[in-house]
């Protein structure tokens, strides 16, 4: 289960970023919508994975450690899905700008987008094949 679910959360996030692109070109409803609900998708994903993984819930159970610890098991336990949470958001808000025509939809999904690339723990294979 934790390895299914690791492979599917490292594969949708090119389709977050992809799509994340697309809602920047393109700042309408359709775009912004695939971006909001395939991120949403994205988050619902690491919750669950979060759940399941022998990292995270390793460093739940160790938590004073954990913290004063720099390091993978911190960087999942406290920084990557507060970046993650946050521009889901900004994508959601961009896409409520998007559905009344409004042009500062681009501003969040960029803000969504730029938070992202910072949220992605990039020291892990970029495909798991
Ligand atoms: C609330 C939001 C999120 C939570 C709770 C979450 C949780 C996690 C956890 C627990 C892991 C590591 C699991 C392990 O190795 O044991 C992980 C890895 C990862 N997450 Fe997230 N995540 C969230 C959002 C996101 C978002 C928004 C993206 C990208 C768009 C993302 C991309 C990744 C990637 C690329 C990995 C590495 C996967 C691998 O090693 O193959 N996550 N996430």
């Amino acid at each position: 289960m934790f390895e299914a679910i690791l492979f599917v959360h490292n594969l949708v996030r090119w389709a977050v970023l992809a799509f994340g692109l697309l809602a920047l070109w393109r700042f309408r409803a359709r775009e912004g919508a695939f971006f909001a609900h395939t991120l949403t998708l994205q988050v619902v994903l690491g919750i669950l994975l979060a759940f399941v993984s022998p990292l995270f819930q390793g460093a739940l159970a160790n938590l004073e450690a954990t913290m004063q610890t720099p390091g993978e098991a911190r960087y999942f336990v406290a920084e990557h899905w507060v970046g993650g949470l946050v521009a889901l958001g900004l994508a959601h808000a961009g896409l409520s700008q998007a559905r009344k025509g409004r042009p500062q939809a681009r501003i969040f999904f960029a803000l969504a987008l730029a938070l992202l690339i910072l949220s992605i723990p990039w020291f892990r294979p970029l495909l798991r094949l």
